[in-house]
């Protein structure tokens, strides 16, 4: 039987993958095999929202960045703690949801360090609208039989070694890249599998759909202003681009990736860095969109050159289609 005839599940096509390198030792495509895990676990509970009690709702409490907590970022959260530290090849976490890493004392001999944003538009939880986890994961830079510290964390995101996202929509897709293209997967949900749906992902170079808050409009610097004013241009009575806006970045970045797109969260007069984290959000779909043919940035940098300085730091961003991306850096 040839693949052709049944779907390729994530794990086997992981290991296809390794095997096209010669000195793998594995480790990555375990760590990205309990990443699905954790997705599989998160999904089922998510799927239940609404039905049981301890999936809707605030937490009653806000994390280190002043925003409120969901029931569901706090379940996502400790879902996929549990899951990495179980995995025997993740040293530490860090999570939008913690306000240190965490350091797995147990796997001192583990390679990777992770850093996720478990639950993304969580303000959607309580809508039924599309929300999603992103992750980043890196190699650690410290010593293997000691603790990981805080320098495997804060490396420039082009030195990940992995990222990638899963999306919790009309169905639920795992998207992914180790630097080799990005591949989609879609959870078959009758035998439990996330099933290559769609490979090798390529974005449009130019397309016509922009995503952003709009209602920042009077907040943003006379260029992006002037960015928005030609996205909202008409030729005659006809407009040209489209604005689309969830809420969810996962959501917005997901169709820019797969229908062309740029999707920016620019610095306003109240948060001069923007709002979106570099290392839980903006690198790691920095990083698959480059993959897929496009670009991101900060404005001025390519985000994926932005040497962190601290976990939680912001950053504006713009990432989508190459052509769109340029016209915004070209009229900084
Ligand atoms: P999170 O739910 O992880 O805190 O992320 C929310 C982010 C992002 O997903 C979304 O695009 C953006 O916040 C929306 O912000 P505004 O409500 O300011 O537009
Ligand atoms: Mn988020
Ligand atoms: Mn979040």
């Amino acid at each position: 039987m040839s693949n052709k005839d049944r779907l390729v599940t994530l794990d086997e096509f992981i290991i296809e993958q390794q095997n096209k390198i010669e000195d793998a030792t594995g480790e990555l495509s375990g760590l990205l095999r309990d990443i699905g895990l954790a997705a599989k676990i998160v999904n089922r509970d998510l799927r239940k929202a609404g039905l049981v009690d301890n999936i809707l709702g605030d937490a009653e409490k806000t994390n280190i960045q002043g925003e409120e907590v969901k029931k569901l970022d706090e379940f996502a959260n400790t879902i996929l703690t549990k899951t990495l530290q179980n995995s025997g090849e993740c040293a530490g976490i860090a999570s939008e949801e913690e306000d240190e890493i965490v350091v797995f004392e147990n796997r001192k001999r583990a390679k990777y360090v992770v850093l996720f944003d478990p639950l993304d538009g969580s303000s959607n939880i309580d809508v039924n609208a599309t929300v999603g986890t992103i992750f980043s994961v890196f190699k650690r830079v410290t010593k293997l039989g000691e603790n990981c510290t805080l320098e495997d964390f804060l490396q420039a995101g082009e030195k990940q070694a992995a990222a990638g996202y899963v999306i919790y929509g009309s169905s639920t897709m795992l998207v992914y890249t180790t630097g080799d293209g990005v591949n989609g997967f879609t959870l078959e949900p009758s035998i439990g599998e996330f099933c290559l749906s769609h490979p090798n992902i390529k974005t449009k170079k130019h397309a016509l759909t922009y995503s952003v808050n709009q209602a920042n409009y009077h907040s943003f610097s006379e260029n992006i202003r002037k960015y928005i004013d030609y996205c909202m241009s008409s030729d005659g009575n006809k407009k040209l681009y489209s604005l689309r806006y969830i809420g969810s970045m996962v959501a917005d970045f997901h169709r820019n990736l797969i229908k062309g797109g740029i999707y920016m969260y620019p610095a306003t007069h109240k948060d001069k860095n923007g709002k979106l984290r570099l290392m839980y959000e903006c690198n790691p779909l920095s990083f698959v969109q480059e993959q897929a043919g496009g670009k991101g940035t900060d404005g001025v940098r390519r985000i994926l050159e932005i040497i962190p300085t601290e976990l939680h730091q912001r950053t504006p961003v713009f990432v989508g289609s190459k052509e769109m991306v340029e016209h915004i850096l070209e009229n900084q």
